[in-house]
C-alpha cells in the first residue's frame, strides 16, 4: 500500500495533470472538457497548495454562464473529437460565452467557493467579490427555472451528475426515443461497457438533448409538455447547502442577503417534500407523473450536507454500510437495481462520500463521520483515485486518475487534509 505521503503527492500529481491551463479536465481521454461540479472539487483540492489557482477554477466555470444566470454542465473550451456528444450535438451556438452544453449541473460552487475563501480569507475577499454575484444569478436561475413546490427538479438525467441512476427509471420509460437516429459512442473506447450506462438510456439523453436543440434552449419552450422533469435530492441538497454558504459569503462582504434567505426557506420547503414516507428515506419524485422513485441513492444522504437532520437516515446509513462495506453505494444494496459496477447504480462515488462526511460532522454526528472518512481513506489507498469504486470488494472502477478523487483526498480523507 503507499504510504499517505506518496498519495497526498500523487494526488496533487493528478490535478496539476488535469490541468488545462486554468480549468481542469475530470480525467484525460474520458472526459476531455470542463465539467461544473468536477471543476469545483478541483478547486477545493487546489486551495490545499495553490490557493490562486483555486479561484482560477471557480473563475473559469463561471466564464461559461449564460445570460440568463444558466452554468453549463460542460464547457467545451478546445474541441476533442474523442468525446460524444460535443459542441456540433448541443447546438448551443451564441447561447453563452463559450461553447457549452445546454444543461446544469448540482450546484456545489459557492460551496466550494467558501471552504477555498475559508483556507486564505485575505486572497477571498479580493477574488469573491466578483464572482458574488454571478453565483446568486445562478441560484436565482435554478429557483425560477428548476424549482417545483420549492424542490429543484432536473430535466435531463445529467443535471442531476448521477446520469444512470434507477431514480429517473421511471421518467426515462415514459419516454420514446423515436426519430434518434444513430450516433456513436465514444465513452465505450474509454471504459467497459458494463460499467457505463445501457444503450436505452443513451438514446433517451440524445433524445433530450436534441429536443432542447430544437428549441432554442428556450427556458419557456421548453418548460412545455415536459417530457423528463424529476425532483432530484442531489439538486435540492446541494442548492440549499450552497445557498447557506452563499449568504455567509454575502456578510462577509458586507451585502445584503436578505433574497438568499428567502432561497432558503423556499429550499428548505422543497427538501422537506422530497421525504418518502413508506421508504423512510428522501427520494426524488417524477414532477409530470408524480410518481416517487422508490431509491434510497447516495444522494438522500446529502440531507446533512444541507443542515438537515433526520433520525431515520442514520438508520438507513447504517444498514447500507452493514449491507456493502466500502460504503456508501450509491443505490441501496438491498434494492432490486443494485449493480456493483453499473455507474450510479452501485458503485461508490468518493465525492459525494465527502459531503455525506462534512454534512455528518457539521450535524454533530462524529463517530458516524469519521468512520466514512476512514472508509474512504481505505478505498483510496487500496484502489487509487479511480472514477468510483465497487461497494462490495472495494475494487477501482471507470476512469483512473480523476480529479475529484483527488482534490477530496487533499481536502478531506487524507489525514494530512486541513479539513476546512
Ligand atoms: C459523469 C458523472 C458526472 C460527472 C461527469 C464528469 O457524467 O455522472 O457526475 O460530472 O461524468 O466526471
Amino acid at each position: 500500500m503507499p504510504s499517505i505521503e506518496a498519495l497526498d503527492a500523487e494526488a496533487e500529481a493528478i490535478l496539476r495533470g488535469n490541468d488545462r491551463g486554468g480549468y481542469t479536465v475530470p480525467t484525460d481521454g474520458l472526459y476531455p472538457y470542463q465539467w461544473n461540479w468536477d471543476s469545483m472539487f478541483a478547486a477545493w483540492g487546489f486551495a490545499a497548495f495553490d490557493i490562486e489557482r483555486a479561484w482560477d477554477e471557480i473563475d473559469s466555470l463561471f466564464s461559461g454562464q449564460w445570460p440568463n444566470g444558466m452554468v453549463p454542465h460542460i464547457l467545451f473550451h478546445r474541441p476533442d473529437p474523442s468525446y460524444f456528444p460535443g459542441p456540433d450535438v448541443w447546438g448551443t451556438d451564441g447561447m453563452g460565452p463559450i461553447a457549452s452544453s445546454g444543461i446544469s449541473q448540482p450546484p456545489v460552487a459557492a460551496s466550494f467557493a467558501k471552504k477555498v475563501f475559508d483556507q486564505n480569507p485575505k486572497v477571498g475577499r479580493a477574488r469573491l467579490p466578483a464572482l458574488l454575484p454571478k453565483m446568486k444569478a445562478w441560484h436565482r436561475w435554478f429557483l425560477e427555472a428548476r424549482a417545483h413546490d420549492g424542490a429543484i427538479c432536473i430535466t435531463h438525467p445529467w443535471e442531476s451528475g448521477r446520469d444512470n441512476a434507477p431514480d429517473w427509471d421511471g421518467a426515462m420509460a415514459a419516454i420514446d426515443p423515436e426519430g434518434v437516429g444513430s450516433y456513436e459512442r465514444r465513452d465505450l473506447t474509454h471504459v467497459d461497457a458494463a460499467m457505463r450506462p445501457t444503450k436505452a438510456d443513451y438514446d433517451r439523453y440524445i433524445w433530450l438533448v436534441q429536443r432542447g436543440r430544437r428549441l432554442g434552449w428556450d427556458e419557456s419552450a421548453l418548460a412545455e409538455n415536459r417530457p423528463f422533469m424529476v425532483a432530484d435530492p442531489t439538486m435540492t441538497f446541494t442548492l440549499l447547502r450552497s445557498n447557506r454558504d452563499l449568504a455567509e459569503l454575502a456578510d462577509m462582504l458586507g451585502e445584503d442577503r436578505s433574497e438568499i434567505d428567502a432561497w432558503t426557506q423556499a429550499l428548505e420547503h422543497g427538501a422537506a417534500t422530497l421525504w418518502n414516507e413508506s421508504l423512510g428515506s428522501y427520494d426524488s419524485r417524477d414532477a409530470v407523473s408524480g410518481e416517487w422513485s422508490g431509491a434510497i441513492s447516495n444522494a438522500s444522504f446529502l440531507c446533512w450536507w444541507a443542515g438537515i437532520d433526520k433520525p431515520a437516515m442514520l438508520q438507513q446509513l447504517d444498514r447500507i454500510c452493514t449491507a456493502a462495506p466500502f460504503a456508501v453505494a450509491s443505490y441501496d444494496p438491498g434494492g432490486p437495481k443494485f449493480d456493483a459496477k453499473r455507474y450510479w447504480r452501485g458503485p461508490v462515488w468518493g465525492m459525494i462520500n465527502s459531503l455525506i462526511g462534512i454534512g455528518l460532522e457539521d450535524c454533530g454526528h462524529i463517530d458516524a463521520a469519521n468512520r466514512l472518512c476512514e472508509t474512504t481513506r481505505g478505498l483510496i489507498e487500496k484502489s487509487g483515485f479511480a472514477e468510483y469504486f465497487d461497494p462490495i470488494d472495494g475494487s477501482p472502477a471507470g476512469g483512473s486518475r480523476f480529479t475529484w478523487t483527488a482534490a477530496i483526498w487533499l481536502g478531506w480523507a487524507s489525514p494530512n487534509a486541513r479539513r476546512i
